[in-house]
């Protein structure tokens, strides 16, 4: 099939759709690859392709994007609380931020609509509220994304390729990266503990998968790459999440000065507070109230390992990898990552 941004969607077939379902159960409608590039995604990402590419920015808009697991949901509740609560006076600051913040290509990965759109489902609530007459098969998210009030902080994991080339010229964007270690012992806990990925087998299939380019929203090196290439546009700021972890107050200047926002020193002390990890964990910012009962979570891994705000560090790689597989990840960093000059300060 092929899709507006000019790739072609190839389902994925044989014993590479079978070990696919095998390791990661949640992917039930099977799984396609794309090309050029060979991003991998659920297939029901083809159903929202097009529309994706399509989406029409505004100048007030900012995207947040990232690979998953890179520091997304702290960098939106920065964004969004240096936008409209800097003050921390604003009513709807305690909403969840996937209602504040949409994910706009979270509806691939929702799976059965049926489990989402049900009355105890306070997304689907905002989703009626904000999209009255709309058919949350067209895309929950997706619309969802359009219809909140300006200014829109929208929140997505697919690279630049896969969105609108207008995007960059018209909206800005605030690209996060993160230590490529660190970021698959937080995607490891969060495919076991998302059930729409479902995760059953070890932590060294995951790094495999990870470094084969095998992952949804792989490869993390292309992803990374198609950012820092255009690194230099005014209307692109690139984070790292050790900056914002080893100096958060430095991140918000350069933030608060890309955004234009204007904020004083004690606003912006705010907007630190309010988003550190445990004020965010504390309020569950990540889904709201009622993260568990709307289904998304597996309890037995919130019981064992923790939940969405699992440890928020950096270098928690270390110990949890085992040398071979530190080893694999260093071949596979000099031969992807640095070959573009990206220099993860805090990666070693
Ligand atoms: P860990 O699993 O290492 O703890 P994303 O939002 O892109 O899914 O990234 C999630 C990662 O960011 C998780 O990492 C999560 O704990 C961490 N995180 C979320 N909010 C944070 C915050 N306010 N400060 C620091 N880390 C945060």
């Amino acid at each position: 099939m092929s899709l507006a941004s000019g790739h072609k969607a190839v389902e994925m077939e044989g014993e590479e759709l079978a070990e696919q379902t095998r390791l990661f159960p949640g992917y039930q409608h099977g799984m396609v690859r794309l090309s050029p590039g060979g991003w991998v995604f659920p297939s029901p990402y083809k159903n929202f392709a097009d529309k994706i590419y399509n989406f029409k920015y505004r100048p007030s808009d900012v995207m947040v994007m990232t690979y998953p697991k890179c520091g997304t949901t702290w960098t939106q509740e920065l964004v969004w609380t240096m936008r409209n609560n800097p003050d921390l006076n604003h009513p709807l600051a305690d909403l969840s931020l996937m209602a504040r913040s949409p994910f706009q290509d979270m509806d691939m990965l929702l799976g059965d609509l049926a489990e989402v759109t049900n009355d105890n489902n306070p997304l689907y609530e905002v989703f009626r509220l904000q999209c009255p007459g709309k058919d949350p098969a067209d895309g929950l998210m997706l619309q969802l994304s359009e219809a909140i009030p300006d200014p829109r902080t929208i929140k997505s994991h697919l690279p630049f390729s896969l969105h609108n080339p207008a995007l960059l010229d018209t909206a800005k964007v605030i690209y996060v990266a993160r230590n490529p270690k660190d970021v698959i012992i937080s995607y490891h806990h969060h495919s076991r503990l998302i059930k729409v990925h479902c995760f059953r087998g070890e932590l060294e299939d995951f790094v495999k998968y990870f470094v084969d380019d095998d992952l949804v929203y792989s490869p993390y090196w292309l992803h990374v790459k198609e950012a820092w290439e255009k690194r230099h546009h005014p209307n692109l700021h690139f984070v790292f999440f050790e900056d914002l972890k080893a100096d958060v107050m430095g991140e918000l200047k350069k933030l608060n000065a890309f955004l234009d926002t204007k904020l004083t020193d004690a606003q912006l002390t705010n907007v630190a507070k309010h988003a550190s990890f445990m004020e965010m964990k504390k309020r569950k910012a990540f889904a709201g109230e009622g993260e568990a009962e709307m289904g998304f979570f597996n309890s037995e891994v919130v019981k064992k390992d923790g939940g969405f705000f699992r440890k928020g560090e950096s270098g928690d790689w270390k110990g949890k990898l085992t040398p071979e597989q530190e080893a694999m990840v260093n071949k596979w960093t000099a031969e992807k990552m640095t070959s573009f000059g990206i220099n993860f300060t805090y990666s070693v």
